[in-house]
Order: C-alpha cells, then structure tokens, then sequence
C-alpha cells in the first residue's frame, strides 16, 4: 500500500479482551470514527512470538506499550518495562502509550511527576536490553490532543529530562466540538477529520517548546496528501495516518507518496 513504516498495538502485558462490541462507530458526516476497543490484546507473549519470525527486509515495525486494564496505575511502570524489555529485541521502536482515553485512568500517567517516573524507569529497561541493531531501541511517547498548553509543557519536560527518543502526537480526542454525525454521543475516543488542526497545532508546540531536540511522529486526522504536506512541512519526522485509510481507501497512502515525492 506504500506504508513506510508500521506500528503494532498497543500491545499489554497479558492477554484481555477489551470492551464489549459494538466498540468502534463510523460517523460518516464527520470524516471521522469513535473507538472505545479499550487494548484487545493477545498478550507480550503471543505478540513477540510473531513478530520474532521471519519479516520481510526493510519493513520498520514499531511496537506501542499498554498496561492491562486490571493492572493498577501504581504498577503500571512494571507493566510498561515488562513490554519494554520484550520488545526492545524485536521492535524498530517502542512507544510508551500514555493517551487512550479507553482504559481508565491511564491518561494520568501523562502528569510531570509520574511521567518522569515511568519514561525514566522505561528508559532505563529499554537500555539494558540489547536492541534489534547496534543502538539501543528508539523510545518514544504517544500523548493526548486534550492536554492543556501548561500540562503539555510538562508532558515535554518530563520526557527530556527522562531522555528518551521522541514523541507521538496526537492519540484519539475526548472532545466532541462541531460533530454532526448521530453516533457522536458514543463513549470512547474521536478521530479523523475532527482532529487535524488540533494535531497539527499540538506539532508545531511540541518542536517550538522542545526547540526540535525530539523528533515528533505526527497522527490524527491525516485524510489527504495535503494534510501529510502540512505535517512534513511544520517539521514532522513521520506521519502515521489510521482513520484516512477508513474514508480515503487503501489508495491513499500511495496517493500521498506520489503528491510528495
Ligand atoms: C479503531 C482504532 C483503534 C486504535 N487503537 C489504538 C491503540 O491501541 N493504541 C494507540 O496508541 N492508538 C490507537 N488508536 C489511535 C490512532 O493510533 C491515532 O493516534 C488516532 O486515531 C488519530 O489518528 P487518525 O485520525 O489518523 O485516526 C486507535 C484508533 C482507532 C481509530
């Protein structure tokens, strides 16, 4: 499809089977989806286990982190470095997903203080697992688009002062602002076209504050190659789309591409 990279998860520690179905809704008038799957997961175990097999040269696989959803906050780093050091072997990068908002509580990990914790406890797994290539594995960290400029500032901070690679922006929205579609009123989280410029917006904070000392993987409410121009131009390092493909068809990616190149 033209993909230049993929990314599997989130991925938890043990199996579980997320929330009840109907779990994701099409609002079609709005270009965009609600999910509440809440990580349907076939566990670490499984999910190394394939990917330990053989691939294909060249296809870059990064894997996102979640803890399970009986797992309490205050174990959640041990969840996270448990990932960390499976897949550190296996994964061309590792990302710290802080920013569900479908398994409870887990957006507060986001917070400075416990942010620092957890990034630094993950780095530092991550750093005594031999990666699948001379450096250590790339750490990143996914983040909310509902994070106020201050908590995002301290989102940042947190993240540079634990060293790790870069960050994922943005996750899913809680917000519901100018939907028209009747299935706007389902729990869970918001993407697509509703989330381009608040994604975008959040990119471009994200370099100024960190003055580009992370490199930013930019996501949500990529639907066109205009859009994916947009994020390249600001400064992204990658894009990532997932409701595009929903709207746009399995011809989008490529049509990008070829709009770039
Ligand atoms: C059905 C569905 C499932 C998702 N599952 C996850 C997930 O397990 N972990 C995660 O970090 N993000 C998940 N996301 C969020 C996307 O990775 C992405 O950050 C978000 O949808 C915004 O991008 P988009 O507008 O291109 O879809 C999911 C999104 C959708 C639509």
């Amino acid at each position: 499809m033209g993909f230049g990279h993929i990314e599997l998860g989130t991925v938890t520690p043990r199996a579980q089977p997320g929330n009840p179905k109907p779990r994701v809704f099409r609002l079609s008038e709005d270009d965009a989806l609600i999910n509440r799957l809440g990580f349907p997961s076939l566990g670490a175990e499984v999910v190394a286990e394939r990917l330990a097999g053989p691939r294909p040269e060249g296809v870059i696989v990064g894997v996102n982190l979640g803890k399970n959803k009986d797992t309490a906050l205050e174990d959640a780093v041990a969840d996270y470095c448990l990932l960390a050091r499976r897949f550190a072997p296996l994964a061309d990068y590792l990302v710290v997903n802080v920013s569900s908002p479908n398994t409870p509580d887990l957006r507060r990990l986001q917070a400075g203080p416990a942010l620092t914790a957890l990034l630094s406890a993950v780095r530092a797994a991550r750093d005594e697992t031999p990666g699948r290539r001379k450096a250590p594995t790339p750490l990143l960290v996914k983040l909310a688009p509902d994070l106020s400029l201050e908590d995002l500032r301290e989102s940042l901070t947190a993240a540079m002062d634990a060293g790790i690679d870069g960050i994922i922006a943005t996750n899913t929205t809680l917000s519901r602002d100018g939907l028209k579609s009747p299935q706007a009123t389902e729990t869970g989280g918001l993407s697509g076209a509703p989330l381009t410029a608040r994604s975008l917006d959040m990119l471009r904070e994200i370099l100024r504050f960190t003055e580009g000392r992370l490199p930013v993987i930019s996501v949500g409410g990529v639907m066109s190659a205009e859009h994916a121009q947009a994020r390249i131009d600001a400064g992204a390092s990658l894009v990532q789309l997932y409701t595009g493909l929903v709207y746009g068809g399995p011809g989008l990616p490529r049509r990008i591409i070829e709009a770039l190149a």
